[in-house]
């Protein structure tokens, strides 16, 4: 007896905490399905009390059953006493003990006295309270200042993107849980009130006076992150309507004074939508959509189904946005309607494939703008930078797979960076490139009609692009693409492949290894990684740049492979691997090939057929060659020689700006050698351009003034032939009020001026800028005021951008800072002043900011002292831990780089010069 009662002690005290151990998996438990939300919010908008309250009541199908209630909640509070449970049989006890939080999580628990039974629907209501969040996510408040009576408004707006629904109401917080929605907002009758959908009806607060309820029709299923409201005065600048299907009709909400910067982005909108319909062949399926611009934003804009928010900035133009402001404005646009489908109507089923989303998305806006603004040439242009910057983050070992499990708000929030937006595009772009238009149309509207209101993973796509080319007699039956397409989206990197012809036989020869910039070249086996590499191959005497379906594959892992080439190559032919880049790898040829793509480049007025992409990747190649001692940069210096003839944008583009990374890193006669080298590249492009003291207004086209900005800033910078003397007078002439300068222009003509003319250019452009009101042209003043060689002046005018209160002014700090750290006058004095204010960085800056910030520091910095000085000032500030760590491996990359290769860098340009 007595051995038995000491058991049923133990058996007391091990109960309870056993029965309340802390739920802590990352996902939500699967036994309760959540069918339907019923929001009612309430928004205070009083100045010194910013809050809402509200209470939602959720309809949650049993399909386990359970004893508890989990779902997410976070700063809110909540009112236990006024939680209820009805449904199934009677209603469900719940006491005071019965909750319990995971603060990694933001879990909420309800344990319950009884099971919830299967196959049963419960009502929980839940009432809360919060205020509105100061930063920008969840709920949170805006504001702008009105400009005629300088009184401040404030507004309320969501950002539940991607885990913050659970700061504005308790419910399911993942993409897979999608419900209905019946949104009821309250406000004082002075404001808007928006949602996903229309408004169904409005009646008085029962007990506010001059307060309204309105109740918006029920939004289809949808996942909580794309769930929004908004409760605003914001002007209505037009109401239009979409030829499209259901004629959506949309409004645009912005603050007064912004009202008629809006046009282009009213008037896109609705053609985006139209062209995705026409695209997709699935319907719109709402009937109206918000375009709301925030004054303050989290993002560039969110993609909300029916009231989809901007940043203000991002929303309006200006005839002084510099030409890659407008066209990246107009990309966040198209990115944000293609949206609607990919990830609205077609979810991913979990964060870790959030490039499901943002890959098509970033891809399909290209296509978009290509098609319904051809001459602004951007889809090419975005598909080069993106290629540009894949092929540099991804040669770093530390490159992450696009598709890779994240767990709590932080890893999630981690998801959405640049890497996975363009990857996921250029992923994209390969299955298009690979299976042809007809294949991939028709895969992409089987995928979005199968899975419309449904949830995804990247199989589900594989699946219907395997399905789609098979049907077009693309890919072979037994063919699996799912499992080469996984060896480019479960792993980061990417491989170098070999390719080596046998002249007797005709047959080339293939093998990969991934590419390392810092470590040099692994052998694939050795790293493990390898990748399915869809291969096509083009020859001189048959150069259709077109066929970019695949002729084999190398497989992963990698048996010996061959390919025969047309039998009608000569041996004094060349042949190119990846037509139009439109796979991601890079290739490196036996030496003979190379001579004779070089010499074609050089000799042929059209360039032996190879197209632009293609031009700009043999330079990319050789460069990164170079750099892992492969081959010798003589090789990269012979390709270079064609550029005197190259007239597009994104070669010169390219190879500039792979020639100006090294040449920070050179110095003395190295340095002197550096200069003299690019003032005779830059010569011939030079020359072709018009005068820029001569230019009054933008007679040219769109495609041609970026590629003038390029030529003209790097000339001057150079000092080739007398583009300094051209700026100098530009500026003299516009700066005075004589003429108006592109935008693009201005810029270059102010940095030259103001690089070589002192200190009074120096304050006339700074008065400029404090008397300027326009965010776009403080944007050029401050990117100008970066070319100064006086430090004091400089100095001066970085403390006040960083002083100042108004966001337009202090993100002029980074526009300056960054020009002043890419120019050798005061880079180094300009990366003491990021240093020493890095904590007033952190207070102003988002993370976003800082690691591009930090990245543009470490670009010249070579000795070891640097990586010992940034590691001692950044070391306690947690928003610089992240990209310090980037940073530290750049400084590595170019220590060893100056240790190993900047000798043959130097003497193969020597011998070009
Ligand atoms: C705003 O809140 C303050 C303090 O709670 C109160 O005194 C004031 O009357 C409120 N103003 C309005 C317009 O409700
Ligand atoms: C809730 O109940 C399920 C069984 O339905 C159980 O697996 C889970 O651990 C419980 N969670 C908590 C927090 O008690
Ligand atoms: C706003 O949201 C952030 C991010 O979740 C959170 O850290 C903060 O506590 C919230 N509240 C306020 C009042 O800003
Ligand atoms: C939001 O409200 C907080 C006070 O709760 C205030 O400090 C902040 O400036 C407000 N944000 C905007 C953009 O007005
Ligand atoms: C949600 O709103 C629709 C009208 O839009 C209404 O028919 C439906 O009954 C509402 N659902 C609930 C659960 O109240
Ligand atoms: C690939 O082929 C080249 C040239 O034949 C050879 O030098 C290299 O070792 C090979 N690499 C691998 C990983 O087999
Ligand atoms: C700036 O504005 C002031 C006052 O309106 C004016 O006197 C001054 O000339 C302006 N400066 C420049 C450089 O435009
Ligand atoms: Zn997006």
């Amino acid at each position: 007896m007595l051995g038995s009662t000491s058991i049923y002690c133990l058996l007391l005290l091990l109960m309870p905490s056993a029965s309340l151990a802390v739920y802590d998996h990352y996902r939500l438990p699967t036994a309760l399905e959540p069918q339907h939300y019923d929001i009612r919010i309430l928004t205070h908008l009083n100045a010194s009390d910013l809050r809402f309250e509200g209470a939602v009541r959720i309809d949650l199908l049993v399909l386990q059953a359970t004893r508890n209630i989990t779902l997410h909640a976070r700063n809110l509070r909540i009112d236990k006493s006024g939680i209820s449970l009805t449904g199934g049989e009677e209603r469900q006890c719940l006491s005071d003990m019965d909750i319990e939080l995971n603060e990694v999580y933001d879990y909420y628990t309800l344990h319950l006295c009884r099971d919830l039974e299967l196959g049963q629907t419960y009502q929980l209501t839940m009432h809360f309270e919060s205020s509105l969040n100061a930063t920008e996510s969840g709920y949170y408040n805006s504001s702008y200042t009105d400009a005629a009576s300088q009184e401040k408004h404030y507004l309320a707006v969501t950002q539940f993107s991607p885990t913050f629904a659970r700061q504005a109401f308790p419910c399911f917080d993942e993409p897979p849980w999608k419900a209905t929605f019946n949104v009821t907002l309250g406000y004082h009758k002075r404001y808007t009130g928006l949602s996903n959908m229309p408004i169904r009806q409005c009646r008085k607060h029962e007990s506010l006076l001059d307060y309204v309820w309105c109740e918006h029709e029920q939004l289809s299923r949808t996942s909580t992150y794309l769930v929004a409201f908004a409760v605003h005065d914001l002007t209505n600048a037009a109401t239009v309507q979409s030829d499209t299907k259901n004629r959506v009709i949309f409004r645009n909400w912005l603050q007064p004074k912004a009202v008629d910067q809006a046009n282009f982005s009213i008037a896109m909108a609705p053609r985006v939508i139209g062209y995705f319909e026409d695209l997709f062949r699935v319907d719109f399926p709402l009937r109206k959509i918000d375009q709301l611009a925030a004054p303050t934003h989290r993002f560039s804009a969110m993609e909300n189904w029916g009231l989809v928010t901007f940043k203000e900035a991002k929303f309006v133009h200006s005839p002084k946005d510099l030409q890659a402001a407008r066209d990246g404005k107009a990309k966040t646009l198209a990115h944000e309607y293609a949206h609607q489908w990919f990830g609205n109507l077609v979810t991913m089923k979990w964060w870790n494939d959030l490039w499901l989303k943002e890959g098509p998305s970033t891809y399909f806006a290209y296509l978009a703008l290509d098609a319904l603004q051809p001459d602004w040439c951007c889809g090419e242009r975005f598909i080069g930078e993106d290629l540009e910057r894949f092929f540099l983050q991804d040669s770093a070992s530390s490159a992450r797979a696009i598709s890779r499990e994240v767990k709590d708000p932080a890893q999630i929030l981690g998801q959405f960076s640049e890497y996975v937006y363009e990857k996921g595009a250029l992923i994209m772009r390969m299955l298009h490139k690979m299976i042809g238009e007809e294949a991939f149309l028709l895969a992409i509207r089987s995928y979005l009609s199968v899975h419309s209101f449904g949830n995804v993973e990247q199989a589900h796509l594989w699946q219907s692009m395997q399905a789609a080319a098979v049907e077009e007699k693309v890919l072979h039956p037994d063919f699996n693409l799912g499992r080469a397409m996984d060896s480019w989206t479960l792993q980061g990197g990417y491989p170098l492949v070999t390719a080596v012809r046998d002249y007797e036989t005709g047959s080339v020869s293939l093998n990969q290894t991934r590419f390392y910039l810092e470590k040099g070249l692994r052998e694939g086996a050795a790293t493990g990684n390898c990748w399915w590499v869809p291969l096509s191959l083009v020859s001189q005497n048959d150069p259709d740049f077109e066929r970019t379906r695949p002729q084999s594959w190398l497989e992963c892992p990698t048996s010996a492979h061959t390919v025969e080439l047309p039998l009608s190559t000569a041996l004094n032919e060349w042949f190119i691997l990846n037509p139009q880049v439109s796979v991601i790898y890079r290739v490196n040829y036996d030496e003979h090939n190379w001579r004779m793509i070089i010499s074609t480049l050089a000799n042929d007025p059209s360039f032996g057929g190879i197209p632009g992409y293609n031009r700009v990747q043999l330079m990319d190649d050789l460069m990164a060659l170079g750099a892992v001692k492969l081959l010798s940069y003589d090789w990269a210096f012979d390709l270079f020689e064609y550029l005197q003839r190259e007239e597009e944008f994104l070669p010169w583009k390219r190879s500039l700006g792979l020639l100006d990374r090294l040449g920070m890193l050179l110095s003395g006669r190295q340095a002197t050698e550096f200069k003299v080298y690019m003032a005779k590249l830059l010569t011939a492009p030079y020359s072709r351009l018009p005068k820029l003291g001569a230019i009054t207004s933008m007679s040219s086209t769109n495609r041609e003034v970026s590629l003038m900005r390029l030529i003209y800033a790097q000339a001057c910078r150079y000092r080739v032939d007398d583009c300094v003397a051209q700026a100098r007078q530009a500026f003299l002439r516009d700066s005075n009020g004589f003429l108006e300068l592109p935008a693009d222009l201005q810029e270059v003509a102010y940095c030259t001026a103001i690089e070589q003319g002192g200190e009074a250019n120096f304050q006339h452009v700074m008065q400029l800028f404090r008397n300027s009101t326009n965010a776009p042209q403080q944007g050029i003043y401050a990117s100008a005021l970066g070319c100064s060689r006086n430090i004091s002046l400089l100095g001066e005018f970085l403390d006040y951008t960083l002083q100042s209160e108004k966001e337009e002014v202090s993100d002029c700090y980074m526009l300056t800072v960054k020009t002043a750290l890419t120019r050798e006058n005061v880079a180094i004095e300009a990366a003491d002043h990021i240093l020493s204010h890095a904590k007033r960085l952190t207070e102003k800056f988002k993370k976003r900011q800082l690691t591009s910030l930090l990245q543009t520091l470490a670009g010249n910095l070579h000795r070891p002292e640097d990586s010992a000085r940034l590691k001692e000032q950044l070391k306690d500030l947690k928003q610089f831990e992240e990209p310090l760590q980037k940073a530290l491996d750049m400084v590595k990359v170019n220590q060893q780089w100056q240790r190993d290769c900047s000798g043959d860098f130097s003497q193969a340009l020597g011998r070009h010069i």
